[in-house]
């Protein structure tokens, strides 16, 4: 059999994160695989340092973000451009993550062309089309392209069974967040012998970024912040703002004055496992980070009305709270109130994955490539 070319398409932060392991395990059988990586620059500043962290060496670089912009304007450039990358590199394979404009245009772009898509991190529902807004319904259409779903969890499976799609294009690896979470994890280590070194003071963690919170339910989490900070005077809040004006200005209007909130850019990715791993509790709408906490042993509280992340909740790693400010300044007082007491968390097996799913998906893969 000849090498097979494998056209793995990203653009935002997350999917660097999660694709970076696949591109390694790709990478990793030069005899089978031609491995080409895409960035569609669906986010800039966001993925540049990890470009260089995961050592992704782009092939091809679409240069796309604008700044505001808007969800058609993106779709119909991401779709154009990489309708033309794989008219140019006529791939046998295209690789996309998750639930972003990048993957689901990419999808549509490899259909329309009529070359396999492997889906990974596939399955995730929330069932309401309109949350996470428009994930919900990328992920969905990915789903329809795709011919090959690599679903991190069992429940993620079933959601694809009940939409009919067959098992012998189905299975489920894990998520490979959690590969490349492990990996980060060992490399600080070894860098840096000492994880504890920024536990002076009680930490919180906030990151949001989530369209569907623009307006009241930013104004709801921010309200929670306030009267955290006030209740809390020696805890830091560190809330590393996300790039998109919209996620970040009414952040900054809100809480610029407080002293022990400290609004801060987006943190890179060793940063960020560092500043997670040091805090002790964490609230997000970051689906990456309710996939994350549960190895470092953090209570997450999810800011939002509803996830596709059930698994975490079930395990007792994860509380949804949604946007309203008094129920958010309820449960965190209730963890930091037991983390001053001196109380811990039993550890427990993280639900989403367990550092080997780039591999499983890359088997995967090379089974798919010999059928083609
Ligand atoms: C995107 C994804 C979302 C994912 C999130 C991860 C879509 C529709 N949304 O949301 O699923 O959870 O990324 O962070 O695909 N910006 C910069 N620099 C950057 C990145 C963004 O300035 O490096 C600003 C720009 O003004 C840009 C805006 O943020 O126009 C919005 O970026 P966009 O990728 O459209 O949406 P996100 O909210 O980042
Ligand atoms: N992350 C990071 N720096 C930050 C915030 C998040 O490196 O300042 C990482 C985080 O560890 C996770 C990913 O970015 O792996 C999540 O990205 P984001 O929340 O933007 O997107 P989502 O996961 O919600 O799609």
């Amino acid at each position: 059999m000849s090498r097979r070319r494998i056209f793995i398409v990203l653009g935002t932060r997350p999917e660097a994160i999660k694709l970076a392991p696949v591109i390694w395990a790709c990478r990793a059988r030069p005899a089978e695989f031609e491995t080409i990586v895409c960035l569609t620059g669906q986010h800039r500043e966001l993925v540049r340092p990890l470009v260089d962290y995961f050592d992704l060496r782009p092939d091809v670089d679409l240069d796309l973000m604008t700044p505001g912009q808007s969800l058609a304007e993106l779709t119909s450039r991401c779709l154009t451009k990489l309708d033309a990358a794989l008219a140019e590199h006529r791939p046998d394979v295209v690789v996309v993550q998750g639930d972003t404009t990048t993957a689901m245009t990419a999808a549509m772009a490899a259909f329309f062309r009529r070359v396999p898509v492997v889906h990974v991190e596939a399955g995730l529902r929330t069932g309401d089309l309109n949350s996470p807004f428009p994930e919900e319904f990328n992920r969905r259409v990915v789903t329809l392209a795709a011919a090959l779903h690599c679903a991190p969890t069992e429940r993620a499976a079933a959601n694809l069974r009940a939409e009919g799609v067959a098992d012998d294009r189905l299975l489920v690896t894990g998520n490979t967040a959690i590969d490349s979470l492990l990996w980060a994890r060992d490399r600080l280590k070894s860098e840096i012998r000492n994880l504890n070194f920024v536990h002076d003071r009680p930490l919180v963690l906030i990151t949001a970024h989530r369209r569907e919170s623009f307006g009241p339910g930013f104004d709801g989490i921010c309200t929670a912040i306030a009267t955290l900070a006030k209740k809390y005077p020696d805890h830091r809040l560190v809330w590393p703002l996300h790039p998109n004006p919209q996620a970040s200005e009414p952040v900054r209007r809100a809480l610029a004055d407080l002293a022990n909130v400290e609004l801060i850019g987006p943190l890179d990715y060793s940063g960020f496992v560092l500043t997670m791993d040091a805090a002790t509790l964490i609230l997000t709408d970051s689906g990456g980070v309710q996939e994350e906490s549960p190895s470092l042993g953090k209570p997450v509280l999810v800011l939002r009305e509803e996830t596709e992340r059930p698994e975490g909740i079930a395990a007792g790693c994860a509380e949804l709270v949604g946007t309203d400010a008094a129920k958010i300044v309820d449960r965190s007082s209730y963890y930091l109130d037991a983390a001053a007491r001196g109380e811990t968390r039993p550890a427990i097996a993280n639900p989403y994955g367990d550092g080997r799913a780039a591999e499983r998906i890359v088997d995967a893969l090379y089974r798919l490539t010999i059928v083609l």
